[in-house]
């Protein structure tokens, strides 16, 4: 939804132990194509372990306006029944994606290569965020777009009537921009081809080929070619959402930084194209056990205990960016608390996300005492140690949900309290958030 509530400011002060268990939300990505993918295929599709954030619950309302039957049915127990690929109906009103890029770019990609007009908008962030890079390639198709400067929400897709295939290698290691382009590769005829230099989260892969459509995907020396037969039956299925390893990270940094604790986060997804912050975390020393290994929904899943731990700064790899994009707010909180520096190359997509994560973060860290270094496409902390933080400070969220609970976790280990001017935006991500923390003994309230 594009109208922004209230403000809500939250505070967070210096916690004792954090312990017990951490049930974190579904994935998000995985939700949101759950439910496209369902829109997509014929017959009824069961969904269980979905996200019921905002970002989430507005995709739902989109394929219900292109004419799926999405239904909740308990806590994230839903079903769509589908049109089938190529059967989607043209809304009668604008599609309002609310705070989600995720929403936007996979929902233009799957209505592409359909004739029909649709407007898209979304709330101030989505606003300001790039959307040439979805339709510059859907152009490929027949696709037309009219939207404001900059190629900038609101605006009106123009599907083609006599799509033709593709073959794109994307400019910008995004899965949102692959997946769109694949999305509209389902009702072109002959084969769509997409290839990234850099692998990036395979969730529409994996779940493209779990629907029933002729995905494969091969290594070459100039990346990952993914190719994909056009106008497939795409059949109904049930999918069970794993919990998402973004929102894990809030708990579970917390618990690295806040002393003496000890918590478990069960059932968190370990997918390869998504676990470099564990990875990451792991290489500065974090106390996490990968307990009882399994795969749940097609994707490997693991058990996190995660203590208390001394950390050191390390050099985090420019290749590694892709698969922990959404994790570097966090892990700028703990490099703050880890002893020497921290230095995160490779992350200038973080300039187009909710928010210019880069700034927003740099800007906060600074006012609560910590030193930072930034270019472009660079981001470094130099860690203060555990308990070395002073915090003291109120810091701008940008509407963006992991702006916010970044720096709530930073102010449960800082000398001073922690005020975040708008909390807000957390429930399009994950609404829980404020419960699950406090049931940890997080001291997180609302402020004026
Ligand atoms: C997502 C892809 C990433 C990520 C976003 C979710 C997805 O965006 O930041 O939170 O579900 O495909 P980019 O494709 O812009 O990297």
């Amino acid at each position: 939804m594009s109208g922004h509530a209230a403000p809500i400011p939250m505070t967070a002060r210096r916690s004792g132990p954090l312990t017990g268990t951490a049930e974190v939300p579904g994935d998000k990505s995985i939700s949101h194509r759950a439910l496209i993918l369902g829109a997509l295929s014929v017959g009824e599709t069961v969904v269980t372990g979905l996200l019921e954030g905002q970002d989430v619950l507005d995709t739902a309302s989109a394929m219900r306006a292109f004419g799926a039957e999405v239904v909740r049915h308990g806590e994230g127990h839903w079903t769509v029944n589908g049109v089938g690929v190529g059967g989607f109906a043209e809304p009668l009103d604008i599609i309002d994606c609310g705070n989600s890029g995720t929403g936007v770019r996979l929902i233009m990609g799957c209505m592409a290569t359909t004739p029909m007009t649709v407007t898209f908008t979304g709330d101030a962030s989505l606003r300001k965020r790039p959307m040439a890079r979805v339709t510059d390639p859907l152009s490929l198709f027949g696709t037309k777009a009219y939207g404001r400067s900059g190629g900038r929400l609101p605006m009106t897709v123009v599907g083609a009537a006599d799509p033709v295939p593709v073959r794109y290698r994307v400019p910008v290691p995004s899965a949102q921009v692959k997946s769109a382009v694949l999305l509209a590769g389902l009702n072109a005829p002959g084969e769509t081809v997409v290839i990234e230099a850099e692998p990036t989260r395979d969730h529409s892969e994996r779940m493209l080929k779990g629907f029933g459509a002729d995905l494969h995907v091969e290594d070459t020396a100039e990346g990952r070619v993914i190719t994909l037969v056009g106008q497939p039956e795409l059949r109904a299925q049930t999918v069970a959402v794993p919990r998402d390893p973004s929102s894990a990270a809030f708990p579970v940094c917390a618990a690295l930084i806040v002393e003496n604790s000890d918590i478990l986060v069960p059932g968190v997804s370990q997918n390869l194209t998504r676990n470099g912050l564990y990875t990451t975390l792991v290489e500065m020393g974090a106390d996490i056990e990968f307990g009882n290994p399994r795969e749940e929904g097609g994707e490997p899943v693991a058990d996190l205990r995660v203590r208390f731990s001394a950390l050191t700064g390390i050099e985090v790899p420019a290749e590694r960016a892709a698969s922990m994009i959404d994790e570097f707010p966090v892990l700028s909180v703990v490099a703050a608390f880890a002893e020497g520096t921290t230095i995160m190359r490779g992350v200038k997509e973080l300039r187009v996300k909710e928010s210019d994560r880069i700034d927003a973060m740099a800007r906060g860290l600074e006012a609560c005492g910590v030193r930072i270094e930034e270019d472009e496409d660079t981001l470094i902390v130099h860690g203060m140690g555990p308990g070395g933080v002073p915090g003291g400070a109120t810091c701008a969220t940008h509407i963006d949900h992991r702006i916010a609970m970044s720096f709530l976790v930073l102010g449960l280990a800082s000398r001073k309290p922690v005020r975040v001017d708008d909390a807000s935006p957390i429930a399009t991500s994950f609404p829980a958030f404020e419960t699950l923390m406090a049931d940890l003994g997080a001291r997180i309230e609302r402020s004026n």
